[in-house]
């Protein structure tokens, strides 16, 4: 289902930032942990890990704003930033 050009556009394109729009979400459409009775069972586990999996490789990075950006907000449930928070990053000399 995730190759197939009825769901998504481009599919075989790498593009992680389609699932931050809408429009390339269709329901059930993108199911990487199965669903119904026979669905993973390290569904929760696996998002767990995967954001210590992040936490971990960010620690090993340094960031830097890029210079002259908007600082414009969204209100919502919590405050975001307009435009997105541009930054530079570099390995850390560990
Ligand atoms: C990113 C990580 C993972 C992905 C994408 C994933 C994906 C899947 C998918 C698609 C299935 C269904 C397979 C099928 O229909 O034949 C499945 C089943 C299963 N997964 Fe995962 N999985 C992940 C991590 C884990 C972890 C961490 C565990 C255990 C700690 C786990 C345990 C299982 C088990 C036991 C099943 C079989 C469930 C059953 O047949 O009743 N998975 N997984």
């Amino acid at each position: 289902m995730g190759r197939n050009e009825k769901h998504f556009k481009n599919p075989e394109k790498f593009d992680p930032e389609r699932f931050t729009r809408d429009e390339d979400s269709p329901l059930f459409a993108y199911i990487p942990f199965s669903l119904g009775a026979r669905a993973c069972i390290g569904q929760t586990f696996a998002m767990i890990e995967s954001k210590v999996v992040i936490c971990k490789l960010i620690q090993q990075l340094e960031f830097q704003l890029v210079p002259n950006q908007s600082f414009d907000f969204v209100e919502a449930v919590t405050l975001t930033p307009k435009d997105g928070c541009k930054t530079y990053m570099t390995m850390r000399n560990l």
